[in-house]
């Protein structure tokens, strides 16, 4: 039988791969270190009103959730990302009875960047072809996935696909604005597909970086700061995340979001922590 050919990534979508696998590796024996991040977030998918089915989506090395807690919840829970590995050793580390409840989804690329950025970056992409991009992607992730989930989380890849797109175009490619905001629009599209008309999810994000561990400031007042001066990650700025939703026809008739308080620090390192909060979506009364 003729062996199945390899696909050819072009060097920079290597090195963009390689760069989120070697993440997770530097940082799944900081399990300890995420511990006030993993119960913030835990609560969050456990609080969720129906628990039927869990979807994680960046779920790799899942030090910010505490995964026996959230499969005493859940059902099922299904667990996706582009690290096979980070995401297999987390499932291994469930308690042997509650194993059978979890799903592993990976490799899997959530994003249809893997694919769709050497095109974009050698231009060979039309405007209307980025306009279908992010139902396009949305619809065929949820496909693979193969069922509606009653909560979906996102565990803080937002900025991990804006950083696959500064990786392989730059930020100075004439996609570069395009691409970030169809990469934006893909993501929520993408968890408008998998909830089902119950269902919410928790857009789950860093903003922005502090220095110290023993971050100094209450979290939901940088928040607010930040907010207010235009200042953090770009791609995760709650101002721009609720906008891209309202403009969006699809999502502005089906979801309503909500940045819920309180923000919180997620620590990294001695010198690193970043401001993280949570975004609510749910469906509007009427829409499924
Ligand atoms: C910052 S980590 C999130 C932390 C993770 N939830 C944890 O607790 O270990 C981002 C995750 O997103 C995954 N990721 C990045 N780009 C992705 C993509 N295009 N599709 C699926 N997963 C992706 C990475 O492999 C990584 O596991």
């Amino acid at each position: 039988m003729a062996k199945p050919r390899k696909r050819f990534l072009n060097p920079e979508l290597r090195a963009a791969i390689a760069r989120q696998r070697k993440a997770n590796a530097s940082t799944a024996a900081q399990r300890q270190r995420f511990a006030s991040h993993r119960a913030r977030v835990t609560e969050l998918v456990r609080g969720a009103a129906h628990r039927s089915a869990l979807c994680v989506l960046g779920a790799g090395n899942c030090n910010d959730l505490d995964l026996d807690v959230v499969a005493e919840a859940y059902d099922e829970v299904h667990l996706v990302d582009l690290d096979e590995r980070a995401v297999t050793a987390a499932a291994a580390r469930v308690s042997a009875d509650r194993r059978g409840r979890f799903v592993v989804h990976a490799p899997l690329d959530i994003s249809g960047l893997v694919d769709a950025l050497p095109r974009w970056k050698a231009m060979q992409v039309s405007e209307e072809g980025l306009l279908r991009f992010p139902q396009t992607v949305a619809q065929a992730v949820a496909t693979k996935l193969g069922r509606h989930f009653d909560c979906v989380l996102s565990g803080c890849v937002l900025t991990q696909l804006q950083l696959m797109v500064v990786d392989v175009l730059g930020d100075q490619h004439r996609l570069f604005a395009a691409a970030s905001q169809t990469t934006l629009l893909t993501h929520l599209r993408l968890l408008d597909a998998l909830l089902a008309p119950s269902g919410e999810a928790f857009l789950v994000t860093e903003l922005a970086a502090v220095e110290a561990e023993s971050a100094p400031r209450d979290a939901s007042e940088l928040l607010a700061e930040l907010v207010a001066s235009g200042g953090g990650f770009s791609i995760a700025y709650p101002p721009l995340l609720s906008a891209t939703i309202e403009d969006d026809p699809l999502l502005a008739r089906g979801i309503r979001a909500e940045v819920l308080r309180p923000a919180w620090y997620w620590h990294q390192g001695p010198d690193r922590s970043y401001v993280t909060y949570a975004m609510q979506l749910s469906r509007r009364a009427g829409e499924s």
